[in-house]
């Protein structure tokens, strides 16, 4: 089992965006084990967005997702990282596939609703910069057992 950091962004807080967006990734069968409501400070976008300082969209960037407030999200699931990213869509708006949901929901290229760690390292590090030691959930999903074939070794 993988876990992901999601972050929906202001532009997805300010168009009322965060219950249709959450109920895909539900509906596709991630299981969310974290969520907190949040603004982001100068140090943590800092922080978060580090590999791109110096880059020219940088400044605004970083003014963009500390303007108002996110919703932090870690979601759970086999391969849940890959998944959500081809769930989130092509990174600009304009260009992300219909069915994504920055396909779906959006057009701008800056303002693109969400955010999602790129890789099992990028996972990590943005986990411990968002949840603090036992913040995340551990539970069991009474649909677990549905979304799985649970009958081998391991969940498939
Ligand atoms: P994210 O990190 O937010 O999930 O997005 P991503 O992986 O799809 O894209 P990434 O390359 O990591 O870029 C981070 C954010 O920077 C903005 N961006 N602007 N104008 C540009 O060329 C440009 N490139 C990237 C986007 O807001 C992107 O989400
Ligand atoms: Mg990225």
């Amino acid at each position: 089992m993988e876990t992901t950091l999601i972050i929906l962004k202001p532009d997805a807080l300010q168009r009322g965006l965060m219950g249709r967006i959450i109920s895909r990734f539900e509906d596709k069968g991630l299981q969310v084990v974290g969520a907190k409501l949040m603004t982001i400070s100068q140090e943590l976008a800092g922080r978060h967005y580090e590999s791109h300082e110096g880059k020219p969209f940088y400044d605004g960037l970083v003014s963009f997702m500390t303007s108002s407030p996110v919703l932090v999200l870690a979601l759970r699931g086999i391969d849940a990282i890959t998944i959500s990213r081809g769930m989130m869509g092509a990174t600009f708006g304009s260009k992300a596939d219909p069915g994504t949901i920055r396909g779906d929901f959006g057009v701008s290229n800056s303002f693109n609703l969400i955010h999602g760690s790129d890789s099992p390292e990028a996972a990590e590090r943005e986990l411990g910069l968002f949840f603090a030691e036992g913040e995340l959930q551990e539970w069991t999903r009474a649909i677990e057992g549905w979304v799985y074939d649970c009958s081998g070794d391991t969940p498939e």
